[in-house]
């Protein structure tokens, strides 16, 4: 198992030993429910939750209040288009306008692509230029904007800030939702300057843990209702409890958007994941050098660019599983297929590629072991 290089940091990044030791001091020292106990172990959790929604706000650049805890992207992805179908948009989104793009991974646009196939709502596509990136120009007029920040195939940061002021020119009031899956392990996150509506990022793929997962909302008290319900999120019921006509209060944000008991293990865990990754973001000279190795190899053909935070590249005279089945054999951890990411591979005119991702465990001794494998199964 030690043998193993694990070169699939995208797909979930490997925990730091700090990351453990909070968590695992947590579950041994300091474990309780939070926000329902008012003794001291129950505040003292309290005050942990609070410590940690105050890091992540700070890590974003927005208010603790505009952050509330999910189970990951894919979760945030999920309530946001729920919240704008159902609350922000009043009758809903019918005959309102979703711009998607081929960068999409599934988690943020099958949502609104499963509202478009029942009729309640229309897509048009972000364009895009030859190199794969989103476009500011030309961009159809939208309602609501996904934006994914980075592709987990390609590997580019997007201008975010420039798509949100371009999409706000053709509609003041478009509603705008950026999946920061992977923008948010290589570069820093500023949602005042993104200006954007909605963020949502996933706790794993930073070193933190499964399970958990961040929603930015800019306006949390402008969406009247929550999505969600359940304990923690009511402040009071009204009424007579005779006649059965209970109305509810909510709680403020984010507690109205928190239901049931948060997974606080992993909320130990994300100040600290979100420390340690500010210091030691993965090496991307590990890309270009297996970019500028594996070029070389007209065997192989790589379709992310030198500068990418990963290396997306496939072997036109092997079936992507059984290349990945032959470095898997050899020890080598990376990613074939579609990625969740099907729209783009249709883009390329492929059914699947492989993935190189690297994280700050890894070192120069891995990648050039993890080329001298592909190029010995490649020939
Ligand atoms: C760009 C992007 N968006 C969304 C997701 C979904 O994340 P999760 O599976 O953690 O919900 C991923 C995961 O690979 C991703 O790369």
């Amino acid at each position: 198992m030690n043998n193993i290089i694990y070169l699939d940091a995208a797909a979930s990044a490997l925990k730091p030993e700090v990351v453990i030791n909070a968590e695992t001091k947590f579950l041994r020292e300091s474990y309780a429910n939070a926000g329902r106990g008012i003794c001291a172990r129950a505040s003292n959790v309290d005050n942990m939750i609070a410590n940690a929604r105050a890091h992540v706000a700070k890590f974003i650049n927005a208010k603790p209040e505009q952050v509330v805890f999910t189970a990951g992207t894919t979760d945030g992805m999920n309530r946001i288009t729920r919240i704008i179908n159902d609350k922000v948009c009043g009758a809903g989104l019918k005959n309102k306008t979703v711009m998607v793009s081929d960068l999409d991974h599934h988690s943020a646009r099958l949502p609104f692509e499963l509202l478009y196939d029942s009729d309640s709502c229309n897509i048009v596509l972000c364009p895009m230029d030859a190199q794969y990136n989103l476009m500011c120009s030309d961009m159809p007029y939208a309602d609501v904007f996904v934006i994914t920040a980075m592709s987990n195939v390609m590997g580019i940061p997007q201008d975010v800030a420039g798509l949100v002021a371009a999409a706000r020119k053709k509609n003041p009031d478009v509603i705008t939702v950026v999946d920061a899956a992977q923008y948010v392990v290589h570069s820093e996150i500023d949602v005042q300057k993104w200006d954007c509506d909605f963020m949502c990022f996933s706790a794993h793929k930073i070193g933190a843990d499964t399970g958990l997962g961040i929603m930015y909302i800019k306006n949390p008290e402008r969406w009247i209702s929550p999505d969600k319900f359940g304990g923690g999120m009511i402040s009071k019921i009204t009424g007579s409890a005779t006649e059965h006509d209970a109305c509810f209060q909510w709680e403020n944000a984010p507690a109205k958007f928190e239901a049931g008991t948060l997974p606080l293990t992993q909320i130990i865990g994300l100040p600290v994941a979100i420390d340690y990754l500010s210091a030691n973001r993965p090496d991307l000279n590990l890309i270009k050098y297996l970019y500028d190795r594996l070029s070389e190899n007209h065997r192989i053909k790589i379709i992310t660019p030198r500068d990418s935070t990963l290396l997306t590249f496939y072997v036109p005279d092997m079936h992507i599983l059984d290349f990945g089945a032959s470095v898997g054999a050899r020890g080598v951890c990376l990613r074939v297929g579609n990625m969740c990411a099907s729209w783009i591979h249709r883009a390329l005119g492929l059914n699947g590629t492989a993935r190189i991702s690297v994280g700050a465990w890894n070192t120069m001794d891995d990648v050039v072991r993890a080329a001298d494998i592909i190029e010995n199964i490649v020939g």
